[in-house]
Order: structure tokens, then C-alpha cells, then sequence
């Protein structure tokens, strides 16, 4: 495996950065060190961890043109015993090989991108909060640095990790959906699993609307028949509805959430029943109307779990959940901090430890 090359002004930075406030919010603070790879003449070159700090490109960089850009969101917390711990690291490696794959970059081989998140962490460890629900959030992002305006797959790259030490992404109030009937986030054959920031991009406009309405998270239907709940863009949803808990069956236009499948594996423990199935919006807004579907909620790296307090229509219509609070999908919340925070025993090779180094 490629080592990282540890650049001593790099940990000059960190060893003299601290944050002052207690209200970190999310990705309002950044480690002052970052992991920047390139990739040319067919291979990985050099792993430096560097300060942290601007990049150059060329104006006629790919990415800057035709969105060539994937990245993962990923999470790091500090035990009891001050051991520091990221979360299901090897899933969010697959995904960003995964989204590699379709947007024609190569991959990060799984060994080299776990090394690079270890090696940032290690060096960030001061950095890891303390406080329940806090974290080392880590955004790995690879771009294409080829210089050109022809379309067609880049040939240099630049891989990067950066991490925040972060708080919560809501503010801890119910969330009020907006459904979208009109835009769409992505269509069958596209890009939408991918976790490329096209799809973020193609959610903005919609989420402008919604914030305007009043709602803090616009709900993506399907492109086809613009019935299915898919998700909503940084988050995936799931509704529990005649006491069973139902997510949108995976497809390839919703991102598999390591989160999504930490509730679901955490639900199946719990002894819930889970459903991965179709979900129409006529189903969900019937049954909260009859009260069959009693909570929802939403679930994300970054947000965590969210209940969701209302769902609303493109008609002005609002169909508030009966537990606006969600009961379950709290209490599936409260199991999963536990198991991060590590105070509740974690699921065989959930939690991957970061080697404690002196520096
Ligand atoms: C994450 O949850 O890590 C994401 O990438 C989603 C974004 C809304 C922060």
C-alpha cells in the first residue's frame, strides 16, 4: 500500500489549531489539514497530508466545465476511553468506487482510500468533539484537474479528504417536507446513486422553492410515473406505517445510505418489521390521513435521524404526522449515537479504530 507522505508544517498546523465555541453546526470549522492525491499517467501518484488551504486549477479544468466530481460524507467519533473511531469507513469506500465507476474516474483502491481517512483523522484526533451527537465529519472528493473544453473522460485527477469537526445539521425541530411534483432529481439509467454533486446541483432550484414555502427538505418522486418516494437529495426516508417500518426499495436512482442501512440493520435487530419496497406518496398522505402511517423520518451521515413534523403538497395542502416527533425513529436514533459514540456494543466491523499517534 502507498504510504501517506506527512508533511511537518502540516502538523505544525494542527498541533496549534483549537476551536473556541461550542456551537460547531456542520461544516462551519475545518481541520486545518487536508490529504490531496494525484492521479496521472494511469495511476495514483504520491499521498501528501499538507496544510490545509486553496487549491490551484486551471480555468479549462474538467470539473469545472462538465461536473466530472464525486465525493463521500463519512463520520469519526471519540469514545468514552478517548479512542477515536470512523464509522463503517469500508462501506462509503465502495460507494465512492462505486460512483467512480459511472462517472468515468478511476477507482481509489479500498486500502489506499481507508489509509488516507485513517491518516487524517489521526492527525485531527484533537479535533474530534467530545460532546454526544458531535463528530469528525469526513468529506473525501475526487475531481478532474485535465485541462481541456473536448468532452470526454479527464485523464488527471486530484483526490482530496478534508474534515470538519461538526455538530448537528438541523436544528432539532420536526422537518417539514415539501414533495415535488414537478422537477426531477435524476432518471432511471442516470446518475442518481452516484454521489456526484450533479445530483446535489440539480436539487438546488427545488430547494429554494421549498425553503420559500416554508419546508426545510424537498421529497424527490420518481422521474417515470412521479409517484415512488425516492429521497431527498441529502438524506433517504423512511415511514413507518401500520407499525412497520418502510423504506424505498434501492433503485438505480437513490444513493444507498450507509446510515439508511444502519437503521435498517439496527430495526431488524430491535425486532421491527422493515420493508424495502416501492412507497407511493398517494400511500403515505392516505395513511397519515387514517392515521395508519404514524411518523416518518429521515435519515442521513450529516443529519442523522430527523422525524419529519409534515408532509406538503404542490397544492398548498398539509398532512401533519400524528407523532410529529416519531417515536420509533427516535428510539432508532438514540441506538445508532449510541453504538457511534461508543456506548452501546457496536455490530461486528462497524467501527473501524484510528491508530493513536504521538506527534
Ligand atoms: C452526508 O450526509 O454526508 C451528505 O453528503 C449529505 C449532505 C446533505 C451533507
Amino acid at each position: 500500500m502507498k504510504k501517506v507522505e506527512i508533511h511537518p508544517e502540516a502538523v505544525e498546523r494542527v498541533k496549534k489549531f483549537t476551536i473556541n465555541d461550542t456551537q460547531l453546526g456542520f461544516g462551519k470549522y475545518m481541520s486545518p489539514i487536508m490529504i490531496q492525491a494525484l492521479y496521472e499517467d494511469g495511476q495514483w501518484q504520491r499521498f501528501d497530508l499538507l496544510p490545509y488551504g486553496p487549491i490551484q486549477l486551471d480555468p479549462c479544468s474538467k470539473v469545472l466545465h462538465y461536473g466530472q466530481e464525486i465525493f463521500e460524507g463519512m463520520k469519526v467519533f471519540r469514545h468514552p476511553d478517548e479512542s477515536i473511531h470512523m464509522f463503517r469507513p469500508e462501506m462509503n469506500a465502495r460507494r465512492f468506487n462505486q460512483s467512480a465507476r459511472r462517472m468515468a474516474m478511476p477507482e481509489v483502491p479500498e486500502d489506499l482510500f481507508l489509509e488516507a481517512c485513517e491518516v487524517i483523522c489521526a492527525y485531527s484526533k484533537n479535533l474530534v468533539p467530545r460532546r454526544l451527537g458531535e463528530s469528525l465529519y469526513l468529506r473525501p472528493f475526487m475531481i478532474a484537474t485535465e485541462v481541456g473544453m473536448g468532452i470526454k473522460p479527464a485523464n488527471q485527477f486530484l483526490f482530496m479528504v478534508v474534515a470538519s469537526p461538526s455538530g448537528s445539521y438541523f436544528s432539532g425541530d420536526a422537518v417539514k417536507v415539501y414533495i415535488e411534483r414537478d422537477d426531477i432529481r435524476c432518471a432511471p439509467g442516470g446518475i442518481g446513486f452516484a454521489k456526484t454533486g450533479g445530483n446535489y446541483a440539480a436539487s438546488l432550484n427545488s430547494y429554494a422553492k421549498t425553503i420559500k414555502l416554508g419546508c426545510d427538505q424537498t421529497m424527490w418522486l420518481d422521474s417515470v410515473e412521479h409517484q415512488y418516494i425516492e429521497e431527498m437529495s441529502g438524506m433517504n426516508f423512511f415511514a413507518i406505517i401500520d407499525g412497520k417500518v418502510v423504506t424505498p426499495a434501492l433503485t438505480d436512482t437513490i444513493l444507498d445510505g450507509v446510515t439508511r442501512r444502519s437503521i435498517i440493520d439496527i430495526a431488524i435487530a430491535e425486532k421491527l418489521p422493515v420493508e424495502q419496497r416501492r412507497l407511493s406518496i398517494d400511500e403515505v398522505i392516505k395513511g397519515i390521513q387514517n392515521e395508519t402511517c404514524t411518523e416518518a423520518f429521515l435519515c442521513g451521515t450529516a443529519a442523522v435521524v430527523a422525524p419529519v413534523a409534515s408532509l406538503m403538497d404542490k397544492d398548498g395542502s398539509v398532512y401533519k404526522l400524528k407523532d410529529g416527533q416519531g417515536k420509533i425513529g427516535m428510539q432508532l436514533r438514540e441506538k445508532l449515537i449510541a453504538i457511534q459514540a461508543g456506548r452501546a456494543e457496536a455490530p461486528e466491523g462497524w467501527l473501524h479504530p484510528v491508530r493513536n499517534l504521538d506527534f
